[in-house]
């Protein structure tokens, strides 16, 4: 037998350093891992094959470490087999040999590296696409490294790829944001947030709900404000994806998460307007297809103020959210803050860029961009320290996303003003196909739809645009009198027209060159306000479709000096015949009158040199209300058919009563060209001939040649109608590849209304009931919110929305009283511009 204590003395000596074997060394030895039986020792099989002892495994019994100078052979498993061979050609006996005891060997190899588990192999079955390399071959270039940039579509979309904002091109060049500010005007903003604290801009910042200097997020619900920052100005880290203008400063001006008043309100917009360039808002009176609110004169004010005074007398930027009332025939002109000339307004579109049936159509609409819809959403920054969201949607996603884009531009030309802003947007933005009002303009050439403004945003194409743009000279504006019409409004088909004509002198006379916004401030009385709609139609022929019928609006007293607003006319000469038609769209006991209108057009001046200011309104600005001017142009009113119906010859869903989602009709041309379809009173006849922009009767004064149109503009502007994508309807030219197309979209689908997307799956209660529960008072927590938030989410299902609009009376219903509304405006006066209804500010606030 073995010496029994000298093998337990060197047993204990090797489990003495049992915990810490010696460090291996693959590179000078091979290593063996032995199972021995207990009858022989490690040292004894150590010295029968000349390997070194290191230790035993700390934790597997009998299991010990075993080394030899690196060698090609197996030296141990060489030895057993060699005794088995010799066993069996008998050369050995049976007896006892040492390498009985060794019932496990292994000797150890080298293998691939185990991968952690955070690697997600790529699904096999999916190849990446080249889109997917792109996207990576770009992250690496600007070196972002943003967890989920790749979830990011509304930057990059690999799926779909061009349905994006186009931005990563502009990011090569440096231009990220840099020296610009964005203030979020909000329910707060989460400075801790480690995706926005190195961007935060304390000093624009301010909380006007707690007045406290720092707009600290803080009712469960205040997330919304984290993210839209998080769209503008999320750093480039590790935390969540990047904003579009990841190097601009954002700072935070909480008004959403309590009382506030006007003056409170005008403040906030006013916060810091030298430090924050653009003001970015998504929110807005409530879009329940029945509110018609506007800001009160001090916020009125104080845009004014801001656009002229601001960044420098630059003058700020303010991006409004477009809003979500699309489902309840809810229509951005009705609302003051969108319609406002000073601001832009941005609308919505999906990632298939399909209009998501929440987003609102309107002819004060500039633009559109990416939000939720189709399944997906805007995926963003949240409030925590890492925490992201990919649920942020509704036009709300939309504006920050404009307000990101609007930074990139002002970092590329600081020394725009806003207008210049304006006119990039409408000389920039890409029409897409998607069925819709498409009209080309008489004043650019380029395309408008009520439904989605001059197209969506591209931000390679802005600012290229941008870096050569040749600023536009100040703003210019030509009043007309109040028109007198006080005429009965005909109800259906008809409409009532009232013509005033613009003379060449008035326009020289009040140093105005080119028409940027148009204005029309109004009354029409009326028992059920959401029959009525009204039409503008320039003396070019473009029409915009300045108030659209709503279902639900049962106010019975009609427009009370409401100012709606289109971009549409932009760069027309502004000089000929302007036709008003004022329509009772629905058939019943309800009547209304046309009292009086009065058209402002605001634009560029002749002689900058002479060009003051527009003065700050002073709430006595329509004193002239009810002065007849004797004016050489006056007024005539006149009924003229609406289009088609007399002839039957159009079908009644080309009319052009709904631009909301409108199909493409028949004549794409120009709604307005439909006016004249049948030949209206001999009254009539001249006010619309001018309107006509039909091929057959183009006049010379048409901006619009028959064939291969040069649209009338500089050679730069056809280039830039030219170049972009394909989509701009030809008057003429195209007209025959139009109708193939147009009548192959109406053969596909049905009729008239344009289906509405709604998807069933609630994603997000959350965020499902901020705007349901937002509105409507008896859900509480929004109870005392200035104002709505502009989110809507892919999942929120129209009854929601019609829930809504059928309850009683919540905090954000119109409270305006009939009474109450003229008394309100009579006695606050109204500003320049029309205080659109300002008696109804004060319910909004409570
Ligand atoms: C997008 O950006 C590229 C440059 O990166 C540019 O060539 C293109 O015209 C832009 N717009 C569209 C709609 O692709
Ligand atoms: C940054 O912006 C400020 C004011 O907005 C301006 O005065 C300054 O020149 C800008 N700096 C750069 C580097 O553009």
């Amino acid at each position: 037998m073995r010496p029994f204590t000298f093998i337990g003395l060197l047993s204990a000596a090797a489990l003495a350093s049992a915990a810490h074997l010696p460090p291996r060394n693959y590179a000078s030895h091979d290593y063996y891992a032995i199972r021995l039986t207990s009858s022989t020792s490690p040292a004894e099989l150590a010295a029968h094959l000349g390997l070194t002892y290191d230790g035993p495994f700390p934790a597997l019994e009998n299991h010990h470490v075993f080394k030899a100078p690196k060698h090609e052979n197996d030296i141990v498993d060489d030895a057993v087999q060699e005794l088995k061979r010799r066993r069996r050609k008998r050369e050995v006996g049976m007896e006892y040999h040492v390498l009985d005891s060794v019932g496990f060997t292994q000797k150890q190899k080298l293998k691939p590296r185990h991968w952690k588990r955070s690697q997600i192999p790529a699904d096999p079955k999916s190849k990446e696409s080249d889109a997917v390399k792109t996207q990576r071959e770009i992250a690496n270039r600007l070196r972002i490294k943003d967890p989920i940039f790749e979830e990011q579509w509304h930057i990059f979309n690999v799926v779909t790829p061009g349905n994006d904002i186009n931005v990563t091109d502009v990011w090569t060049q440096g231009i990220t944001g840099k020296n610009v500010t964005a203030c979020i005007i909000d329910d707060g903003l989460d400075m801790d947030s480690r995706d926005l604290k190195d961007n935060f801009f304390a000093e624009g910042s301010y909380d006007f709900n707690d007045h406290e200097d720092l707009p600290v997020p803080k009712l469960s619900d205040d997330h919304h404000g984290t993210r839209c920052a998080g769209e503008v100005a999320a750093g480039r880290n590790d935390a969540c994806g990047v904003g579009l203008a990841y190097d601009s400063k954002i700072s935070g001006v909480r008004i959403l998460s309590g009382d506030i008043t006007d003056m409170d309100e005008s403040l906030a917009i006013n916060y810091k307007m030298d430090l924050n360039d653009i003001y970015s808002c998504s929110w807005g009176p409530p879009d329940d297809g029945r509110t018609m609110q506007a800001p009160g004169i001090l916020i009125e004010t104080g845009m004014i103020t801001a656009v002229q005074k601001g960044r420098g007398g630059k003058g700020n930027i303010y991006v409004f959210a477009a809003g979500n009332g699309a489902a309840s025939d809810d229509n951005c002109n009705f609302d003051g803050y969108t319609n406002s000339i000073y601001s832009i307004t941005v609308g919505a579109i999906d990632k298939n860029n399909n209009h998501p049936y929440y987003s609102e159509a309107c002819s004060a609409q500039l633009v559109v961009t990416y939000s939720s819809g189709s399944g997906d959403a805007i995926h963003t920054t949240d409030v925590g320290a890492n925490k992201c969201t990919a649920q942020h949607g509704g036009t709300s996603a939309a504006g920050p996303i404009g307000v990101g884009v609007f930074a990139l531009v002002l970092q590329a030309r600081p020394e725009l003003t806003w207008r210049d802003v304006q006119w990039l947007a409408v000389m920039t933005a890409v029409p897409f196909d998607q069925p819709s009002d498409w009209t080309q303009t008489p004043g650019t050439g380029r395309t408008f739809s009520h439904q989605f403004g001059y197209g969506k945003l591209d931000a390679w194409a802005i600012v290229e645009a941008a870096k050569t743009w040749k600023l536009v000279k100040p703003q210019a504006w030509f009043w007309s009198p109040w028109m007198h019409v006080k005429k009965p409004i005909p109800q259906g088909d008809q409409g009532l027209a009232s013509v005033f004509e613009v003379t060449e002198q008035m326009l020289k006379d009040a140093n105005f060159e080119r028409v940027e916004h148009i204005t029309l401030t109004m009354n029409v009385e009326h028992q059920r306000r959401g029959d009525l709609s009204v039409e503008l139609i320039s003396p070019a022929g473009m029409t915009s479709h300045l108030s659209t019928a709503r279902r639900d609006d049962e106010a019975p007293y009609g427009y009370v000096d409401w100012t709606f607003m289109s971009v549409a006319h932009f760069g027309e000469k502004g000089v000929g015949k302007w036709t008003v038609v004022v329509k009772d769209t629905k058939v019943n006991s309800m009547v209304g009158t046309f009292t009086d209108w009065k058209l402002r057009l605001w634009g560029e001046c002749i002689d900058a040199s002479k060009q003051k200011p527009r003065p700050l309104p002073t709430g006595h600005d329509d004193d002239d209300h009810d002065v007849i001017v004797d004016h050489p142009a006056h007024t005539t009113s006149i009924v003229i058919p609406t289009p088609g119906t007399k002839t039957g010859s159009v079908n009644p869903s080309d009319m052009p009563t709904r631009p909301v989602n409108q199909k493409p009709s028949s004549k794409p041309t120009n709604t307005g060209a439909q006016a004249t379809e049948t030949p209206p009173s001999p009254s009539a006849a001249t006010s619309t001939s001018s309107s006509s922009t039909s091929c057959a009767t183009a006049s010379p004064e048409n901006f619009l040649p028959s064939i291969f149109p040069t649209f009338g503009v500089s050679k730069r502007t056809q280039i830039w109608i030219y170049g972009s994508i394909g989509l701009i309807i030809v008057f003429c030219g195209a007209l025959a590849t139009y109708l193939f197309l147009a009548r192959r979209k109406r053969l596909q689908s049905s009729r008239d209304t344009y289906e509405f997307e709604v998807l069933d799956d609630a994603e997000d209660d959350e965020n499902s009931r901020m705007l349901s529960g937002g509105a409507a008072g008896k859900k509480g927590r929004r109870a005392k919110r200035g104002g709505e938030l502009y989110d809507a989410f892919a999942g929120e299902s129209d009854e929601d929305l019609l829930s809504e609009s059928e309850d009683g009376g919540g905090p954000y219903r119109d409270r305006d009283e009939p009474y109450d509304e003229k008394a309100a405006h009579r006695e606050d006066g109204s500003d320049a511009e029309g205080s659109n209804a300002s008696g109804s500010s004060g319910g909004k606030r409570q």
